[in-house]
Order: structure tokens, then sequence, then C-alpha cells
């Protein structure tokens, strides 16, 4: 039966021992590169997206443009494999906190894409059915404005998050209002904006999206309510608009709000992802603090990983004497530095006692890769791979 299973997993897998080309570049040498148009890469590729994506508080959800590169490394016999995944990501419209999935998310017009690269190590044991994602680093960078202007002079001009001009602020307020006059009786106030964008239509419209949580106050008392929420968990998220009326001096406002699913807020209480985890998932992600003496152990696993932003290129380019040719996304992800590897401890996730020791190697770019990497891409645009 295991026999079995095992030649199945090779037959997916595209490449079991022989049949492999050398990696000569490549010290440890159990390193392998994968198809990035297999379907075995594609869907640990969107699992990793789904789990990175359940990990976040902020932002919005980002969906798999292509994988760049897929390394596989082959730990002892039993312990499955660790993967080296580096994925090129869109922003979808879809809000973390929505917990959508990021294949039911839609990835932004050209003029608002933000774009980026993802570097995953994920954990995969078949035979004890084990998924596991312990760390993850992204860079997400806006599609440069002066491209945007190159192709669409007409389109939105001000970067994706931009809170300078008070009229965004103004937009999220006062559509904010027009939501809660219409709310029959629960009132929100707004916890932040996440996205601002302006166009200019028969005058300057200003588009926003913002995070919104329950107001303790009730419509009796209307705006005359100072009360803060304790509570500051937000509820949904709304796009408002204020623009110039066409045939009138006022101004016209619009909003849409979308709640999120009740059951959003703790999201890593449940990993689908993980089929063997202790009774209680909050006691196996804080191992760190549990382990309080000193330990050669470079990562006591707990998920985790950053999304950072970059500003727009364009700009920098304006702003500073640097002539970078290229529009980098950077991202690191080493949780070593040695070649030869280190210990990575995931045994919380097994049930029984752990004799070996996962192998962690430093983040591999370079060497052999396969002649299917980078897969080919959801939205073939140069302007949003990176490099
Ligand atoms: C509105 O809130 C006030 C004070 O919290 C309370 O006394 C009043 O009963 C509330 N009205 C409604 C309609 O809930
Ligand atoms: C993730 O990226 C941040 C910077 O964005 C960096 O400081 C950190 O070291 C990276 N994590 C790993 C494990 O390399
Ligand atoms: C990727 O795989 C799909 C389905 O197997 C195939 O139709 C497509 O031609 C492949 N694309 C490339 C660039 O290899």
């Amino acid at each position: 039966m295991s026999v079995l299973l095992l030649l199945a997993l090779c037959t997916l897998a595209t490449g079991c021992g022989a049949s492999y080309p050398p990696q000569p570049d490549i010290n440890p040498s159990h390193l392998l590169s994968l198809d990035c148009n297999s379907s075995y890469v594609l869907d640990i590729a969107s699992d990793i997206l789904q789990d990175i994506n359940r990990d976040r508080q902020d932002g919005y959800v980002l969906s798999l443009n292509r994988v760049r590169d897929a390394r596989e490394d082959r730990q002892r016999a039993g312990l499955g494999s660790l993967l080296y995944f580096t994925l090129d990501v869109l922003e979808t419209g879809c809000h973390v906190l929505s917990r959508t999935p990021w294949k039911d998310c839609g990835v932004r017009f050209f003029h608002q894409s933000v774009y980026g690269q993802c570097k995953a190590i994920f954990y995969i044991n078949k035979e004890k059915r084990i998924f596991y994602l312990p760390a993850y680093n992204c860079t997400l960078r806006p599609v440069s404005r002066r491209v945007v202007s190159m192709t669409c002079p007409d389109c939105p001009s001000t970067s994706p998050y931009d809170l300078s001009n008070p009229r965004f602020m103004e937009t999220a307020t006062e559509s904010l209002a027009k939501h809660n006059s219409n709310s029959p009786s629960k009132q929100y106030s707004l916890v932040k904006i996440t996205k601002t964008f302006s166009q200019w239509v028969f005058g300057p419209a200003y588009f926003v999206e913002y995070l919104i949580k329950e107001s303790p106050c009730n419509k009796s008392q209307g705006s005359s309510c100072a009360l803060e929420s304790p509570d500051t968990v937000p509820v949904g998220i709304c796009e408002g608009s204020m623009s110039q009326s066409p045939n009138s001096p006022g101004k016209l406002i619009s909003v849409k709000c979308n709640f999120f699913n009740s059951q959003a807020p703790t999201p890593r209480g449940e990993n689908v992802a993980v089929n063997q985890r202790p009774a209680n998932p909050t006691e196996a992600e804080e191992p760190q603090q549990q382990n309080t003496a000193p330990t050669n152990s470079p990562t006591k696993a707990v998920l985790k990983g950053s999304v950072q932003f970059l500003p727009d290129w364009g700009k920098k380019l304006e702003d500073s004497q640097e002539k970078e040719p290229v529009e980098t996304v950077p991202v690191q992800l080493d949780l070593t530095t040695n070649p030869q590897g280190e210990p990575l401890d995931l045994s919380f996730l097994f049930l029984e006692p752990m004799k070996e020791k996962l192998v962690v190697l430093p983040f591999p770019s370079k060497g052999w890769r396969s002649a299917e990497c980078p897969g080919p891409a959801q939205k073939d645009d140069p302007r949003l791979l990176p490099p």
C-alpha cells in the first residue's frame, strides 16, 4: 500500500531519484528543481498562498500570478520534504479579513495593480498528511504611476495609498455617514482607510476603501455620540466615493459596504492545511515563548512572515538621484545562512516524538533551474511581473 502511494507520489512530483537531472551547483544534492507548471507544484503554490493570506491581518488577499521557482529538499526517510517556493503575486480586491479564498477574488484593474513576490518555505509530509507553512515573506509594489500614465492618461493617478490629501478622509467620513443614515439601527465607525484613488470625472473624484467597526452608539444618538468602542475588530469594508455633481454645485457621495463572515476574526484557530496538530492550536503557535531555555535550534516553527510594501518606483526615480534601471521587489527569506543547513524543529506537528530533525537550507536562488520555470502567468504583462 505505502509502496503504491510512494510510486503515485513520484509520478506526481515529476521527479524521483534517478530520473532527475543532476544538480551540480547545489550542495546538499537532494535539492530538486521542480516543474513550475506541474499540477503538483501549482497545488502546493495554491495552498501556500491560502496560508499566507490566512495568516495576515492587514492588506488585501494575494493571488497567484505565476510560480517563478520551486525547489524540493527531500528529508530523511519518513520525514517528507521542505519546499522552497518563489511566487509572483497580484493583489486582489478582497481584504484579507474577509477570509475569501484567493481563487474567488478578482485582481485589480491594471492602473490599480499592486504586484510583487512571495518566498515561502513549506513542509509537506504526505505519509503523515502534514502540510505546513513555517515561513514566508512577500514584497509588493504598486504599478508605477509613470507606466499607468503612459498607457492610460485618464486613469486614477494617485498611488493606491495616499492620505496626504485630506479629501480622502472626507470621502471616508462622508460616505460612512451616508451608510449609517441608511442603516436601520446599527452604527459603524471608521477603523482605517486601506486604499485611495482619485480621478478626474466632472471634476475631481475621490475613491476610498476603509475598514469599519461596530459603534456602541445607536441611531437616535446620531452624530452627537462620542462613545468609543472598546472593541476594534473590523467587521466589514466599505468603498466610498465623493465627486462633483455634473449638473449642480453639490457633491455626490456613494457607499457600498460588505460585512465579513463572523467567524473571520480567528483565522488561525482552524488550519485545514494541517491535519495533525495538538488539540489546542494556540499552544502550538507559541513554542518560542514556552521554551525559554537557550537553544541552538534556530526556528521553533511558528507560522511567520510579513508583507512589505515598497513605494511607487517611478516616484522614487523622480525623488532621488539613484538611477535604478530595474524595478526590483527584493524578498528575503533565510532561516539560516549556513550552507549545510540547520535543524528546523517542526516536532509539534507530529503526534509521536521525532528522532530525526528536518534540515532547513538558505533559500536557494541559484543553481540549476527547471526549464519549466517560471511557469505561465495568469497576467502575462511584464509591467506586473517582478524582474
Ligand atoms: C440608545 O442608547 C442610549 C444610551 O446608550 C439608550 O439609553 C437608548 O435606549 C438607546 N436607544 C435605542 C433605540 O436602542
Ligand atoms: C523577512 O523580511 C524582513 C524584511 O522585510 C526581514 O527583516 C526578515 O529577516 C525576513 N525574514 C526572514 C526569515 O528572512
Ligand atoms: C502548462 O500546463 C498546461 C496544462 O497542463 C498546458 O496546457 C500549458 O500549455 C502549459 N504551459 C506551459 C507554458 O508549459
